[in-house]
Parts: structure tokens; sequence; C-alpha cells
């Protein structure tokens, strides 16, 4: 059918602006709302009419471009050659297509053997070397412009500052590109704790990457685990390093992180296996990868090849089937957590998702609820990172059921009855009300959990009855329970309730920091927990410390200060905290160290620990970490200490051997408390 250019150039306007609206959001905001496959759709419409009518496309078209415009946060980082995107397939038949036009494209008689790799779902960055050093990086922007965020990049410790003299040499400049990402279990970790601290988790692995290096401050960066791994330069022949199969042998002489899931071949077949090797992987995986990379190995053949538009004609994207499903939104539940927060969790029509049966999405707050304007009965896409709570990521507005149901947020608790509020610059509506059950669950859930009294076989179940059957309503209950009590709970045997009471026997003597973080005060997780038994060194100290004392601590802050002083204040707290110490509570004072991680010496050094020592290792793996060190397993040049304990093995002779200081446990107890 022939359509008037009115028609089309129409079209076109509405999907430009379209485009970038979304691009703003993956790109600027990290909040993205349409699927992967939804936003493809979209700029595969557009390149279809680009294509069919080349008099139309404008200067500023999003096809015209990789991402989008560097945010002003940063200054702008130019990149010297252009970072490029990639095309995508999704089948063999489509990737032989691009194996076709590769074939005919090199015109050498030369063969040629493809390198692929997996295709790292993270944040594109460059890093740039001169003479060695590492002296800017910045993210990929749009694909000329990208954002310097140096300091950030400096802060994650899998970038070498500094390359060996040798590679200084050969190559005084060196553009290194690679991925950024954010490991599953690292990012489920971090998510536990911000939920923890009572703040907004992150939606997924890659969002936890790209917020994460995009933070103002580095500290926020540092604090957070992120990984380098490298997988190109941006030149095509530099002195000799002619293929990309060169590139990443080079890279892992200097050590940066590679991917060792790759595959040299001149084979396709073998391509496709590796393919679906890589998908079966996937769920196993510690890391996302949304497909894998196919490039032409030899750089020469690269060149010859060429650039389409912004992509290279020497590389392609096999893209996996997403993680996603389409599904139906039943209801949505209003659930309380310990620290009061409201949050919205769908109910949906079950579905499968990377394996998983899934019942439930979550919602975050009220913004994403009217963003979407969800209503009961929409069709949703979900999608599943890590093993986290699945997100919604796009509502089928269209397809709606007539007369559909707005979401209504309640007024009220779900738990308590008691009214709700959102303050001025908070995302969530909170439950104001100190005994509101749900509140008193979670928190006493949380009180008994590993990180706090570690008091086994109170889980969030047992916490539920204990709370309804009103044996106990705070925290300090706990420690006056009888058997008597216990017996006729549900599920509660002879046997499991004295092995309930000998644990909560047994956490009367605690530590500090674990009593702290155990008391659940906002934005008091274990960091924070053990910077305030650092500087204080007792219980008493801390609650009598004034609010500009508290603020001024690195890694404290006015709110977070704000908060332990209304806990502290408090009467019913410090009722709860006396009646804790009757019942034999010990809050015994910290004594380890008193210092800040920062100024320790052990702040940014490597520790490889090794032979038997007068404790287990991870309590010295601990005690490194919490003062900022790094413990590795192997020992290699960039080793600071061995920290040797009796009957070492071979790891002490290649410390010897490279010159690497070894401390007995003794010299490492010294250095400890010189601190
Ligand atoms: S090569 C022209 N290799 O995919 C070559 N990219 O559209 C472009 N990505 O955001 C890059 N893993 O960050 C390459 N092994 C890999 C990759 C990879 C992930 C990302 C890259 C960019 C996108 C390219």
């Amino acid at each position: 059918m022939v359509q008037p250019d009115s028609k089309i150039k129409k079209e076109l306007q509405e999907l430009r602006k379209e485009i970038e609206e979304h691009n703003r959001r993956y790109y600027l905001d990290d909040s993205p709302i349409l699927s992967d496959e939804e936003y493809d759709r979209l700029f595969d419409r557009l390149l279809e009419i680009e294509t069919q009518f080349p008099e139309f496309v404008t200067e500023d078209s999003p096809s015209q471009r990789v991402g989008t415009t560097p945010s002003e946060k940063f200054a702008q980082s130019p990149h010297r050659i252009p970072m490029l995107s990639l095309q995508k397939v999704t089948t063999f038949e489509e990737f032989k297509d691009f194996h076709r036009r590769v074939t005919e494209g090199i015109t050498t008689i030369d063969s040629f053997d493809y390198f692929a790799e997996p295709k790292l779902d993270g944040l594109a960055v460059e890093l740039i070397y001169k003479d060695g050093l590492f002296v800017e990086g910045s993210t990929r922007g749009d694909g000329k412009i990208g954002e310097n965020i140096t300091a950030n990049l400096k802060t994650i410790r899998s970038i070498p500052l500094r390359l060996s003299p040798a590679t200084s040499k050969a190559y005084p400049l060196l553009e290194i590109r690679g991925e950024v990402i954010m490991l599953r279990s690292a990012f489920t970790k971090l998510n536990r704790s911000l939920i923890e601290q009572g703040l907004q988790p992150l939606a997924n692995p890659r969002n936890g990457a790209a917020g994460s290096l995009r933070q103002l401050d580095p500290k926020i960066t540092a604090s957070r685990p992120l990984l380098f791994y490298a997988y190109g330069i941006s030149d095509f022949d530099l002195n000799g390093l002619d293929k990309q199969s060169k590139v990443i042998e080079l890279f892992k002489k200097e050590q940066f992180l590679t991917n060792d899931l790759t595959l040299l071949t001149a084979d396709i077949q073998k391509i496709a296996k590796h393919f679906e090797k890589l998908d079966q992987m996937r769920p196993d995986l510690d890391y996302d990868i949304d497909g894998m990379v196919i490039k032409v190995d030899k750089f020469k053949q690269q060149q010859q090849l060429g650039q389409i538009s912004r992509s290279p004609r020497w590389a392609i994207a096999w893209k996996f089937a997403a993680e996603e499903a389409e599904t139906i939104v039943e209801d949505v539940d209003f659930s309380v957590g310990r620290t009061g927060v409201i949050t919205p969790v769908a109910k949906l029509k079950p579905i499968k998702v990377g394996g998983v049966v899934v019942s439930n999405a979550s919602l975050h707050n009220e913004d994403e609820i009217n963003d979407f304007d969800l209503r009961i009965g929409d069709r949703v896409v979900i999608r599943r990172a890590g093993d986290v709570i699945p997100d919604i990521v796009a509502v089928a507005e269209d397809n709606r059921p007539p007369k559909s149901a707005r979401v209504k947020y309640p007024n009220t608790c779900p738990s308590c009855g008691d009214k709700i509020v959102r303050s001025d610059g908070d995302s969530a509506y909170r439950c104001n009300n100190i005994q509101c059950p749900a509140q008193l669950e979670g928190r006493l859930f949380h009180f008994a959990s590993k990180g706090g009294f570690d008091i086994d076989g109170l889980g969030i179940k047992l916490a539920r009855q204990l709370i309804e059957h009103k044996i106990v309503t705070s925290p300090a209950d706990l420690f006056s329970l009888t058997k008597e009590q216990l017996i006729p709970l549900e599920r509660m045997g002879d046997k499991k309730a004295e092995k309930l009471l000998n644990a909560i026997a047994n956490s009367r003597k605690t530590e500090l920091p674990k009593a702290l973080y155990a008391f659940g005060i906002i934005g008091v997780g274990e960091t924070a927990s053990l910077i305030l038994a650092q500087k204080f060194g007792s219980l008493s100290k801390i609650a009598l410390a004034d609010i500009e004392e508290l603020e001024v601590i690195n890694g404290i802050g006015p709110i977070i200060a704000k908060n332990i002083r209304t806990f502290f204040d408090d009467i019913t707290n410090q009722e709860m905290i006396l009646k804790m110490r009757y019942a034999g509570v010990d809050f015994p004072k910290y004594v380890e160290t008193k210092i800040e991680k920062k100024e320790s010496s052990i702040y940014g050094k490597t520790f490889v620990i090794t032979g038997t020592l007068s404790k287990p290792r991870s309590y010295f793996k601990e005690l490194i970490e919490r003062l900022g060190g790094i413990t590795t397993s192997n020992v290699t040049k960039k080793t600071d200490y061995l920290l040797c304990g009796e009957n070492p093995g071979s790891k002490k002779e290649k410390a010897e051997k490279l010159s690497i200081s070894i401390l007995g446990e003794e010299n490492f107890t010294k250095m400890i408390e010189q601190n």
C-alpha cells in the first residue's frame, strides 16, 4: 500500500520521539519501561521506513546515534574512535545471513576465523591508558561522546591502574573497551542490605552496575561490588596487535578480567553449538549475559568489512530469547516491612520465566504504579533478573479489558489499620505505628537474623505466631520466654522448644555491632553498626552521642544520625534495652579496633591467607575486609601480604620468590592494633 508522504513523516516523527524517550529512560534514568523486544520492534520499524525513504532520514534521528545524549551530571568525554553498537540476530538462519555477508565482503583469499564471546549485560565503558597509566575512563554515551567517570572507575579493583612496562612501551596509547558488571550474587547481597537498611532495592544487576557507576560520589561506587571485563580495543592495527584473540591474550597478561567462555573457529556449526551451550549455562552463571557476540578475528579483515551506520559489518550479537514472559495481573497486595514501608506486590497468574514459576512481581512504589497506569486484569511483561522477585517491565494498555479497575493505594496500613503517610521526597508510604503487628514481626525476625542476635530457629513464621499470640511484644521478651509459653504454638514440640530456648540463651553473649544491627534502626546496616561500634566502643556511649557528633562520621551522615537519635530517645526502646540488660544480655564493649577503614594501613591492601591459624580463616578474612582490605586466594605480584599460619604450603614459597611481605599471626595482630 502506498502511503502519502505526510503520513509517513508523521509516523517517523512519533517513532523518533518515542524511541528518544525510551533511550532516556534506559540510559539516563536506569529505569526502562519497555522490554528489549518491544524497544527493538520500534527501532526496527524506524529503520524499515528510513531504508525505504532515505530522503526522510534526519541528522537527529535515533538511528544516527548509538545511545543517547550524555547526562550533564558528568563532564563530557569524547571517544577518539566512536564506540559502535551491534546489529542483532536471533536465529541460526539470520546468523547465516550475516555469515554470507561476511564471506562476500572479505576480498582477500585468506581464510577467516570468528571469535565468539558471551555478550555481558552490564555497562559499556572505555579506559584510556597513556604510557601505561590509566588516565581517563568514560561511558559509551551516544557512541561519540560519553561521560567522564574516571574517579568512579578507579574504585573498581579489577581495573589495573598501570600496565606492565613492556606493554606501556609497545602501546603508549591504549584504549580498552569492556563491560562493567555486578555479579548476581553480589547484587542479591547488596539488595538484601539495602532492604535491611530500609532503602529501595535495585531492579537488576545491569541497573545495579549502571546506577553504581553513575554516582556523583565515588565513595558510593567504591562500596558497590563491580567488576570490569575487557573485550576490545579501539584501534585496528596497533603495533602488531592484529586480531581479537591476540588482544584477549594481552588482556590476560595485563591482569584484566576476560571471559573464558570464548571460541575461535571458522566453523559456523561450532558457533551454533557454542551459542546453545551458553544459553544452557546461562541460569547457572553468576553474571547476566543476553547473548553471544561473534567477531571476525583478524583486524585487517574487520577493516575490509567496515561499518554501516553505527554498527560494524564484522560483528554481530546473537541474542538469547529473553527471560521475559507475559501474564496477567490478578490483584495487587500491599505488604508492610519492618521499617513500616508499604510495598505493592502484583499477584500474577502463575507463569514460567527462565525456568521458574513466578506468581509475584514487585511494583516498588506508588509512582511506578502511576507511571504504568496499572489496572487489575492488565496483561504485563515480566522479567526475572537473578534470583530476585521479578519486575514488571511493560503493560499492554491496548489489550486492557473494558472498565478495568485502577490500582488504588490504601490510605491505611493493611496490618494495623493506622493511617499511612508519604513525606516529601520519599518514594514510599510508611506506617508509623511502632506497635503495628506486621512491623513487629519483621523487627523480631530481623532481630534474630544471622547478622543480629543469630537465634537459630526463629524464622518469620514463628515470629508471626509469637506476635499473634501476644507472647512477645518486644524483642526483649524473647529473653524471658518459657517452655510453657512455647508448647501451645503450632508445630512446636518439646524438643524444638528446648532448642529454641537454648539458642536464645546463647545469644545473650553477643557482640556490640551485631546487637546494634539487630535493633533495625533505619540506615544502620552491618557496616554502619561496625563503624559506630568502632567509633564509640560501647552501647551507652552510642546511646548518648549528640546528633552533631554522629552526623560527621564517615559513613553515617545527617539522616542516619537523626534515625539513631530518634531510636535511642524513644522511651519504648530505652525500656527494651533495659529489659534486655536485666535478662542478662551482655552488650560488650567493642575493643577490637577503633579506627575507620580509610585510615587503616590495611585499606586497599591485598592479602592471601595460608596455613593453620588460631581461628578459622573466615575470621581473618572478615577482619581484613572490615578494615577495607581485600583477600584473594592466589599469591601474585599484586599481593601485598601473606598472612601465614603453621604448615604453610607452596603459597609461602611463591610469596618469598616474589618478595611479598609475610606476616605471622602475631605480627598481623600487631599491625591491626597499631591502627
Ligand atoms: S563488542 C563493535 N563484545 O554490547 C563492537 N560488546 O551493542 C561492539 N557487549 O553495549 C562491542 N559484551 O557493551 C562487544 N563481548 C562483547 C560484549 C559487548 C557485551 C555490549 C557492549 C555494548 C553492546 C554492543
